[in-house]
């Protein structure tokens, strides 16, 4: 399974250390993909040859005079294999369109820096039956004139499940899984919103889940150990 790790804004320096010495602690088959800030990338010394190293956004345009900006080819200097795209935070907070969200595919892939790009829905998008419309439109707007589309990784994310403690119901997971699938056959899907120690089990029955997006949870060492421990 792919298990991605979303630090988010967390972590100082001496927080992230003592993290990471926790972490590599951990030993698992599964494949771990770390998300730290954008500083903690450089002093991300993994040691575990099954954790490789992702960023949580990257810049729409190539290196140049945008102030506050991290490129793709900044990122693979430090070693970056994977980056989350399009997550609802960003949408939301920093209103990222879906030209940048597109833009930023490009540039990624650009760098040889897989994508993995967040689509869901909102809880009153879920209320109105909207679900499929809004993954569709988010997908087909992200994957317009890409190149190696079928390397870029799904993660499929209801807003309303992110932090709440709420997930969906397995069916219903199932259900965007195969709407994901008729577009993108082949491509990776992971699930993320709410993942925890107690719930995963009823999620890994979602046989079309190839892994987890996990937030919350990417920071708690011991119960993100007791997870992957139940996805084996
Ligand atoms: P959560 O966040 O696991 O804390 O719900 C997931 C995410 O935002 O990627």
């Amino acid at each position: 399974m792919i298990i991605a790790l979303n630090n988010k804004s967390n972590l100082n320096k001496g927080e992230f250390i003592n993290y990471l010495s926790q972490l590599n602690k951990i030993a698992t088959k599964h494949k771990i993909i770390l998300c730290p800030t954008f500083l903690n990338i450089p002093r991300a010394n993994i040691e575990n040859k099954n954790y490789l190293l992702g960023a949580q956004n990257v810049s729409s345009n190539s290196s140049g005079a945008f102030t506050g900006e991290i490129s793709a080819e900044q990122l693979k200097e430090e070693n970056v294999k994977y980056c989350i795209v399009g997550h609802s935070e960003r949408r939301q907070f920093q209103k990222e369109s879906l030209e940048e969200i597109s833009s930023k595919i490009k540039k990624l892939q650009e760098q040889n820096i897989i994508p993995i790009l967040c689509i869901g829905e909102t809880k009153e998008e879920k209320e109105a039956n909207k679900t499929i419309d809004v993954i569709k439109r988010e997908i087909l707007s992200a994957i317009e004139g890409q190149k190696n589309i079928e390397e870029i990784i799904l993660a499929y994310e209801p807003i309303w499940a992110i932090g709440t403690g709420v997930i969906p119901k397995n069916e219903e997971i199932k259900k965007v899984i195969s709407e994901i699938k008729k577009i993108l056959p082949s491509n990776k899907v992971l699930y993320g919103g709410s993942c925890n120690e107690n719930n995963i089990e009823e999620l890994n029955k979602v046989t079309e889940i190839d892994g987890y997006l996990l937030g919350g949870i990417s920071l708690k060492t011991n119960n993100l150990q007791e997870l992957l421990l139940k996805c084996n």
